[in-house]
């Protein structure tokens, strides 16, 4: 055997009882603001067939699909849940009561390169409300995004949202640098997410690369690149049509964040268009307020995806969020917590001739729904004790000589080292 293979793949990560049990702290949280949210759970494959994902827009998620031939098949894990979940709408589009309210926590593997807080593989809590045109979709979307923040303890200074709208730049764009050439725009929001990655100067060229999938003239490109700069929507409004539809979703929107009294916690940005090809309106992103990591979320609308992959025209809203990310963020800030094993009792047999006595009363506690560990071995008290105070229990219950004859085990309450007798059955 290689060394390499006794290592999880690059990127990838094993989970240890500690790591899982965060995991499940974590993913708890996700299930607990969905039921807030009344969102309903699905789940999808992991291996899905690699057409679902493949997209020509030139996005990075499609490069870095792992995939592979299996009897004449081409199949791919998942890079994301979106498209699952709309194959899944598809499928039973007839009979959907709208709107559909989803969620789903899932593994994703996409081959980057890697950086700070960007795995090969992570899990997501992915939200959609499928159904609704109307940003009260989004408004809840973002509302479920801040409320699980809290709920995690991320102080409400950590993490902010930065919202844009395709819509607002599409409009923009149509009635100027690309008239008459709407099928460059979803490459041009490709290229223009790199803007942060990459810089002004290398978006501008790729822009501007008349071998490239936009090919704007070089001037028309520096216009796009500046527009990217408006950070107010009063901004934003200047270079937009009048009574754009547009920038009236986005103030709406604003307004109903105000009611949700999030709306100080969500920033208008120009530069946030995301680099998925799908989205059609409003789009955002969760940030550290430090910079020092990658997005925390992101999500927006995506009114045309399912009608591409052949279903029925339904307007939709989701996000994505990631487990490496956020889990940097918490342990920066000194917020992660250390969940303990939750075992409540360890019943020990001090000698065989105890053991099955043991038994009867690890069986009668754990039908009463504790958590219970019988010790395996027999062996002193002082020995049993400190084990218990390892793992974690409440108490010890002892089952030695004395206390058979008596039909009773002795119990220890660990915190506050008082005794008692209890019976075992
Ligand atoms: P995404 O922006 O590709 O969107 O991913 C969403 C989040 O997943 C990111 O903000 C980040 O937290 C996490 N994430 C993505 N890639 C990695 C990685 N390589 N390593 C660690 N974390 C990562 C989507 O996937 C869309 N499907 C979200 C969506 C749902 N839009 C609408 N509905």
């Amino acid at each position: 055997m290689s060394k390499d293979a006794l290592r999880p793949p690059r990127g990838t990560r094993d989970f240890y009882p500690e790591d899982l049990r965060l995991r499940s702290w974590l993913f708890d949280h996700f299930r607990e603001i969905s039921r807030r949210f009344a969102f309903e759970e699905v789940d999808a494959p992991i291996v899905e067939h690699a057409e679902l994902f493949i997209r020509k827009a030139g996005e990075e998620i499609v490069d870095q699909l792992y995939h592979f031939e299996l009897h004449d098949r081409h199949l791919a894990l998942r890079a994301e849940l979106t498209p699952s979940l709309a194959r899944m709408l598809i499928a039973r589009a007839g009979g959907l009561r709208l709107p559909v309210r989803w969620f789903a926590i899932g593994q994703n593997w996409r081959y980057e390169r890697m950086t700070r807080g960007r795995t090969r593989e992570h899990y997501q809590w992915n939200v959609e409300i499928v159904g609704e045109p109307d940003v009260t979709a989004e408004a809840e979307a973002l509302a479920a995004l801040t409320s699980l923040w809290d709920a995690l303890g991320l102080p409400r200074e950590a993490v902010r949202l930065r919202v844009n709208s395709r819509a607002l730049l599409e409009e923009v764009l149509r009635g100027g640098v690309l008239r008459g050439r709407e099928e460059a725009f979803a490459p041009l929001c490709v290229v223009v997410d790199k803007l942060h990655k990459i810089g002004a100067d290398a978006v501008l060229d790729q822009l501007a690369d008349p071998a490239g999938p936009v090919g704007l003239a070089r001037d028309d490109a520096r216009w796009v690149v500046d527009a990217l700069s408006a950070r107010s929507l009063d901004e934003a409004a200047s270079a937009a049509p009048p009574d754009s539809p547009a920038l009236a979703a986005l103030r709406r929107l604003f307004e109903l964040l105000d009611a949700y009294g999030i709306a100080d916690r969500v920033d208008f940005d120009a530069s946030v268009v995301r680099g998925l090809a799908y989205y059609t309106g409003i789009v955002f992103e969760g940030f550290d307020t430090a910079g020092t990591l990658r997005s925390i979320c992101g999500g927006g609308r995506y009114d045309a995806l399912i009608e591409s992959l052949g279903g029925p025209s339904l307007p939709a809203v989701g996000f994505g969020m990631g487990d490496v990310v956020v889990s940097e963020l918490l342990g920066e800030l000194g917020r992660l917590p250390s969940p303990g094993r939750g075992v409540d009792d360890l019943v020990v047999p001090l000698d065989d001739a105890r053991r099955p006595l043991a038994m009867r009363l690890a069986a009668r506690l754990r039908g009463e729904g504790r958590s219970v560990e019988l010790a395996l071995g027999t062996g002193r008290l002082k020995r049993a004790l400190a084990h218990a105070n390892r793992i974690g229990a409440a108490r010890v219950l002892i089952v030695g000589e004395d206390e058979a004859a008596r039909g009773v085990a002795k119990v220890r309450d660990l915190a506050s080292g008082e005794e008692h007798d209890e019976k075992i059955w």
